[in-house]
């Protein structure tokens, strides 16, 4: 609870990452909600939408299934989705031209549900908020299905990346005040609220996630934008990788589990024997979100980092896990389990697909096959990826010599790519390598769901502060002043 305008109030904590959304109440110790942020959609008519829909927004006490439909056709015929969502009357999908509009299936249920045509999509791209319909949507999801709040009655505080753009923050302003009325508002940057979490006002914070990896220096609970980097070398990445190295050096194609009606056991390395769905009409988008869905459980389950330096024969040796993909196809893994998370610390040697396109601070730098990075024309020319140890000390050798021995002996890691065995150790190895004689001490919280969720925590426990009354943005403030109070008043 907080108090907000003398009323004691929850205010409501929503942290939309790559992978997961995370939802709930300040001042508790977990999100109520986490589900994946990757979204159904489909385009139907209104006939349809009317036909199969449930109205959620004025329906709370029908709302019991975590993963209901979201949509209303009264709305969308209305055509005024924000003077819906104001009076509470709910609009929850995009009108695309006459008679067709598009619905959202959110949630791990609905968004891994077999329908045909049914695309999947994140509203993120490089952490930066890409697509405004699916945020609103999750935003909505959040609150009405899940939170079973009404917002106009709670304050909202939204996490961003580090570098998030004025422009983008002013229309998450504009979203909040205009479509769903909030009473008051607050966003912050994800490595402030990391850190806070952590009990630390400055540390160099990585964040190794699904989407991004980054590495931001926090200072008295201020982002220092120099050597502030991102990359797109994350658990997406290597999960892909994972895809390609399963097909280069097993020649196995995954089959993701809704595809699979019946399946029998066979030996390791044996062709699998199941029998598969027939699924017409599949979207693209939705079969490889299941694929990386089955390597994301490969992944988490056998794959690990060296701790030391990347020693092939060492590696041999050590034991081989077994594992099962969802059409009973088995494997004993070796050394392949290290090779692929290997790309975290050494991008340029370890990568197999080299046609993925590999992003640093948004833009692309290009891997050839034979002479390793190149630049591209679009991109950054002399830019290579870089590995986990060296984004981290570039980002503080980047900062005011005076600030580098904090930033180097409160080292946050945080994300749930962190979460490989041997990664922390690793990183602690090749930053004594980096900088020796330095004090180098690497804080990772000792529980890993806090690694998972740790930007959301630091908003609950802030945003519940009895000090933290006076930063909120208030609707009569934003009307005052306009969405650029956002950029005044969330430094
Ligand atoms: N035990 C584990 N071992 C290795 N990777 C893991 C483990 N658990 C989760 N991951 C990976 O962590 C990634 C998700 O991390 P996280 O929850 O920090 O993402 P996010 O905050 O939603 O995304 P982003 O930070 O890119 O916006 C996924 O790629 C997932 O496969
Ligand atoms: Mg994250």
């Amino acid at each position: 609870m907080v108090i907000y305008c003398g009323d004691e109030v929850s205010a409501l904590v929503v942290d939309v990452g790559g992978s997961w959304i995370r939802a709930g109440y300040a001042g508790e110790d977990t999100p109520k909600v986490v589900v994946p942020s990757w979204v159904g959609s489909s385009e139907v008519t209104e006939d349809e939408a009317s036909a199969t829909t449930k109205t959620i927004r004025n329906s709370k006490a029908d709302s019991q299934d975590p993963d209901v439909e979201m949509g209303d056709a009264t709305a969308s015929q209305s055509g005024s989705s924000s003077k819906d969502a104001a009076g509470g009357q709910g609009d929850v999908r995009v009108k695309n031209e006459p008679g067709t509009c598009r619905k959202y299936y959110i949630g791990d249920t609905q968004a891994s549900t077999w329908r045909p045509n049914m695309d999947i999509k994140t509203p993120l791209e490089d952490g930066l908020v890409a697509d405004w319909d699916i945020y609103e949507n999750i935003w909505n999801y959040c609150f009405y299905n899940r939170l079973r709040v009404q917002p106009e009655e709670n304050p909202l505080f939204v996490t961003e990346v580090a570098w998030n753009t004025p422009s983008l923050r002013e229309k998450m302003v504009e979203l909040a005040f205009e479509k769903f009325n909030c009473p008051a508002f607050y966003v912050s940057k994800d490595p402030v609220l990391t850190a806070f979490a952590s009990g630390k006002p400055t540390g160099l914070v990585l964040d190794c996630g699904g989407t991004t990896t980054s590495a931001v220096a926090v200072f008295d609970g201020y982002v220092l934008k120099k050597g502030q980097t991102y990359q797109n070398i994350a658990g997406d990445f290597i999960s892909e990788q994972i895809l390609a190295q399963l097909k280069q050096d097993y020649q196995k194609e995954v089959v993701p589990r809704y595809r699979v009606a019946q399946k029998s056991a066979v030996g390791p390395g044996e062709p699998a024997k199941a029998v598969l769905r027939d699924r017409p009409n599949t979207a693209p988008s939705f079969d490889h979100r299941m694929q990386m869905q089955a390597i994301h459980e490969y992944k988490e389950t056998v794959c690990q980092i060296s701790e030391t330096t990347f020693d092939l024969d060492a590696l041999k040796v050590r034991p081989q896990k077994p594992y099962e993909f969802p059409d009973g196809y088995n494997l004993q893994v070796g050394v392949q389990r290290y090779q692929i998370p290997e790309i975290l610390f050494q991008p340029d040697k370890f990568i197999v697909d080299k046609t993925r396109e590999v992003r640093l601070n948004g833009k692309a730098v290009s891997l050839s096959a034979n002479t390793g990075v190149n630049g591209t024309g679009s991109g950054n020319a002399t830019a290579k990826p870089l590995g986990i140890p060296r984004m981290i000390y570039d980002c503080i050798s980047a900062c005011d010599t005076d600030v580098r021995p904090h930033l180097f002996s409160n080292i946050i890691l945080t994300g749930g790519s962190t979460l490989f065995p041997g990664f922390v150790d690793r990183v602690n190895y090749e930053l004594q390598g980096l900088a020796p004689g330095q004090r180098i001490k690497i804080q990772t919280p000792g529980n890993t769901a806090e690694r998972k969720f740790g930007t959301w925590l630091g908003g609950s426990i802030l945003s519940s502060l009895g000090s933290f009354h006076q930063l909120w943005i208030s609707k009569q403030e934003y009307q005052d002043s306009g969405a650029s109070i956002v950029n005044k008043k969330c430094q």
